[in-house]
């Protein structure tokens, strides 16, 4: 896809990742609809962007929440044809603890609430509005982009339920991309490795240095920009399809 006069909706679009993919899609021309539960942020991003960019406030895991954030972007002027997915929350807990208590139920049920069936529910709902434009000269309506982690393939000590989480959404790109081939949707998925968001930009400047010391190349965290810019390269590649690519500068993640 090449054009990107399109309509777009970026889950977790306020902040960190999805952030920077809602400013890249607006510098392109997309109408882009943020749905983040951050009121805040949201309203001031879309304010900044101005143009076409909205806020909706969309808690992923709800449906009626990301029907009406969905049904906000169909209603812009142009076809919806991107969804990109980087809402998402983290957890660290041992499947035992140190004092024998076993992992909490509740904390594996709402990472994977948010990780794995928020992701699930924009991707059936995106790809439903898009099924209902028209489609361009090979047949295609629109891209779905997700977002795993590199934790999915190698989670450390602690990270149990969050790799649970996006090991599920690794496993459900290529069945999502076939069952989505009869109305002309692609999806792939996106496995980060460090990135500095507001998230790690927490950490003290130590902290920094030595998670990006164990990078093989480049020898820093990752941008935000860089994951806009192959969320956008997947958007315009149309052969792409059903694959998860790691962003990571070669990382693999040790126990801990
Ligand atoms: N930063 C990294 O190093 C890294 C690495 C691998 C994967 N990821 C993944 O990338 C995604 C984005 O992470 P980030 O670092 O930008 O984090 P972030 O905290 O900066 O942004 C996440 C956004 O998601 C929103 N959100 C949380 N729960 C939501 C819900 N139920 N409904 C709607 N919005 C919700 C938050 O309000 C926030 O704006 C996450 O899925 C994360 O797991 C991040």
């Amino acid at each position: 896809m090449k054009n990107f006069d399109v309509a777009a909706v970026v889950s977790g679009g306020a902040s960190g990742l999805g952030e920077a993919t809602t400013r890249a899609l607006a510098a392109r021309g997309a109408a882009v609809t943020i749905m983040d539960l951050n009121q805040e942020r949201g309203q001031a991003l879309a304010a900044e962007l101005g143009g076409h960019t909205t806020f909706v406030r969309t808690d992923v895991t709800d449906e009626a929440s990301v029907e009406a954030a969905v049904a906000e972007a169909t209603g812009k002027d142009r076809p919806l044809r991107i969804a990109i997915s980087c809402a998402g929350i983290g957890l660290a807990q041992r499947t035992v603890g140190r004092d024998g208590a076993p992992h909490e139920l509740g904390g594996f049920t709402r990472v994977l609430g948010v990780n794995l069936i928020g992701t699930f529910n924009v991707l059936r709902l995106a790809a439903a509005a898009m099924a209902r434009t028209e489609p361009g000269e090979e047949g295609e309506r629109g891209v779905v982009v997700n977002t795993a982690s590199i934790a999915a393939f190698d989670g450390q000590i602690g990270q149990l339920a969050y790799s649970a989480s996006k090991g599920g959404v690794v496993g459900m790109t290529l069945p999502a991309a076939r069952d989505l081939s009869s109305v002309g949707v692609r999806v792939c998925t996106i496995a980060p490795g460090l990135v500095d968001t507001p998230l790690l930009g927490s950490l003290p400047e130590e902290a920094r240095a030595a998670l990006s010391g164990g990078i093989p190349f480049p020898k820093r965290l990752g941008r935000p920009s860089d994951f806009a810019e192959l969320a956008l390269a997947i958007v315009e590649n149309g052969y792409l399809n059903g694959e998860v690519i790691r962003m990571d500068g070669a990382l693999r993640m040790a126990p801990r």
